[in-house]
């Protein structure tokens, strides 16, 4: 006798089962994916405790024929492929012909099903044993019944949670569903009482707004953008609400709701430098993607995907949530940038075609230009950039500065202070992130090299770093112990304290491990930035100012600075007038 048998197809069944269906929710995500491929156009969904007692989903769609009902509770029933190269490309949420059967096998299910003009058909199954079809009498479509799941599986009982939480998972199977079929009438409700009622809407954003409120789907920011074979759309929460509310994320790749870290990742990175560490944003994406450069039958659950290049989708996705929070920034919201550029400062003067004032230090260069790349910084260079940062044609309003601190302008639409420390800082880390990823450093050689001495902490981050730090302008020479010549440095403006500022950067850097030349680069620039810019208190030149207020003006994201806070403030006009009584 043979020590090996094939398992009966009950118990094969309910192995499948094990991997298609963990939960309530599985239950209804692979009963609602089933209404959609059948093209319905309404699906109402029915919970009881939390689907432990029953779900039931009723859909309009195609129906089955008699026939075709015990082909679809049999194990590798599917209408959906009929071969593997089927696989490639498969538009339909099912392929394997897995669900139903699973389902079925540890629950008393049952499943009403009618074609447009055939008869309806009924058939009961109770752990996996079908009772014989019976007949009846409905209208086109499908319901299905799953009562009692897992009766028959003791151990996986044990696993199901409260019925509070199994109903949580459910309704975001639902939400799921819903986000990726707009035009889906959804209904679900629980234990006799109406949850959700969606109707058909032609956009995400129209989705969002019925689930969550026209509020939360309004501050939301659109998300459209084509690399090349990779289109990735929908939405993203703004820099500044980041955090303020729960978080939520949504993901979809060619239609199909799917988590992925490494997306998730790529959408965290694109919002660096704008929101503070630790929070992460909530975002609705969509990434579509030509069919054989992903493969959906990698999960038991459909979960997950596989993409053949992840970096360059990762990157897309990146790319484009960037571009979307580039458009937006709440400076534009007082014309600040964008397309609908309308800056009309109130009282404002067209910049003088040369014009250099001195300050109170060294020689008066401009704070956000630099001088050529590793010369030392001449009067002639200085005089030029000078010169070509006030020859701009864009118009600068009258500024002042006020404790030391901020930069004040009169707008049409109110009083803005721009903070300088954080303004500044937005303003190098662009630059600095440019020359990491450009190499073309801009230094100035010092008169008399710095001597540093360091502890092994710090020697340990400047040996990890020294790369990157020599990119941005440090030229250092290193005698193997802790001491340090530093030959140049960067200029980001006359008053800059180069040994503290290195001093400071190593010390932050201490015992950071950051993997990846691209989040090196924003640490990095992001931890000298903070360090090299003027600080509060500093009293700032005209031209200085000037010059911070144009510099700003052309980063990519003016309103944040790299941890995130905002660098402008805007009191408008409205609201002066109301706390003077005149409204
Ligand atoms: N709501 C429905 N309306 C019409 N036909 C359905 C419905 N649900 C299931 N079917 C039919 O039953 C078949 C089996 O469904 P099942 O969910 O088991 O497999 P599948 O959807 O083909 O693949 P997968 O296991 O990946 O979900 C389907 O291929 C489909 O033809
Ligand atoms: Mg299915």
């Amino acid at each position: 006798m043979p020590i090996i048998s094939i398992l009966p197809s009950s118990v094969a069944d309910q192995i499948a089962a094990g991997e298609v269906v963990e939960r309530p929710s599985s239950v209804v995500k692979e009963l609602v994916e089933n209404s959609v491929d059948a093209g319905a156009t309404i699906i109402d969904i029915a919970l009881e405790d939390g689907g432990r007692k029953s779900i039931r989903v009723s859909d309009d769609g195609s129906g089955m024929a008699a026939e075709d009902v015990p082909l679809a509770l049999a194990r590798h029933g599917t209408s959906k492929i009929r071969s593997a190269s089927d696989l490639v490309g498969v538009a339909t949420f099912g392929f394997r012909g897995e669900a139903l059967p699973a389902i079925a096998s540890v629950s008393q299910f049952e499943i009403e099903t009618a074609t447009e003009d055939g008869g309806g058909t009924r058939i009961r199954v109770s752990g996996g044993r079908a009772f014989p079809p019976e007949q009846i009498a409905r209208q086109r479509g499908t319901t299905v019944t799953v009562a009692q799941l897992f009766y028959n599986l003791p151990a996986r009982l044990k696993f199901l949670r409260s019925a509070r939480s199994e109903w949580r998972g459910a309704v975001e199977a639902v939400t799921a569903l819903a986000l990726t079929q707009p035009s889906l009438r959804i209904h679900l409700s629980h234990d006799g009482r109406t949850a959700l009622t969606l109707p058909p809407v032609s956009s995400v954003r129209s989705r969002l707004g019925a689930i969550w409120g026209g509020r939360y789907a309004e501050d939301l920011v659109d998300v459209d953008d084509v690399a090349g074979p990779i289109h990735t759309s929908g939405l993203v929460q703004r820099p500044s609400d980041v955090g303020t509310s729960t978080r939520r994320v949504f993901l979809s790749v060619n239609g199909r709701a799917v988590r992925d870290a490494g997306i998730g990742r790529a959408v965290e990175a694109a919002y660096r430098s704008t929101i503070v560490a630790g929070v992460r944003p909530s975002f609705f994406l969509d990434v579509t993607l030509s069919s054989d450069a992903v493969d959906v039958n990698v999960h038991p659950a459909k979960a997950e995907v596989r993409f053949r290049d992840r970096w360059t989708v990762e990157r897309a996705v990146e790319t484009a949530v960037r571009r979307a929070l580039g458009t937006l920034d709440s400076a534009q919201s007082f014309g600040w940038r964008g397309s609908n550029f309308t800056f009309a400062p109130a009282a404002s003067y067209e910049a003088p075609s040369t014009e250099i004032l001195h300050g109170t230090a060294a020689p008066d260069a401009p704070l956000f230009t630099s001088s050529s790349p590793g010369a030392d910084l001449q009067p002639t260079a200085a005089y030029a950039e000078v010169e070509a940062a006030t020859r701009t044609p864009e118009i600068i309003p009258a500024l002042f500065q006020l404790r030391r601190t901020y930069i004040a302008f009169e707008h049409e639409q109110g009083l803005v202070l721009i903070d300088q420390h954080s303004a500044h800082e937005r303003v190098l880390y662009e630059q600095f992130i440019r020359t990491l990823e450009s190499g073309s450093s801009t230094a100035q050689r010092l008169l008399l090299p710095l001597t540093l001495h360091l502890g092994p902490a710090e020697a340990d981050a400047f040996e990890s770093n020294r790369e990157y730090l020599e990119r941005l302008g440090f030229e250092i020479e290193g005698f193997g112990g802790h001491t340090l010549i530093v030959n140049t440095v960067p200029m980001p403006h006359p008053r800059f304290d180069a040994e503290r500022c290195l001093r400071e950067t190593l010390d932050s850097l201490t015992g950071d491990r950051v993997a990846g030349t691209a989040a090196r680069h924003e640490r990095l620039a992001a931890t000298v930035a903070c360090k090299a810019a003027i600080k509060g208190g500093e009293e700032l030149s005209q031209s200085e100012m000037r010059s911070l207020f144009a510099a700003l003006r052309d980063t990519t994201l003016p309103a944040h600075d790299v941890h995130g806070r905002s660098t402008i403030v805007h009191l408008t006009w409205d609201e002066v007038e109301r706390r003077f009584g005149r409204r």
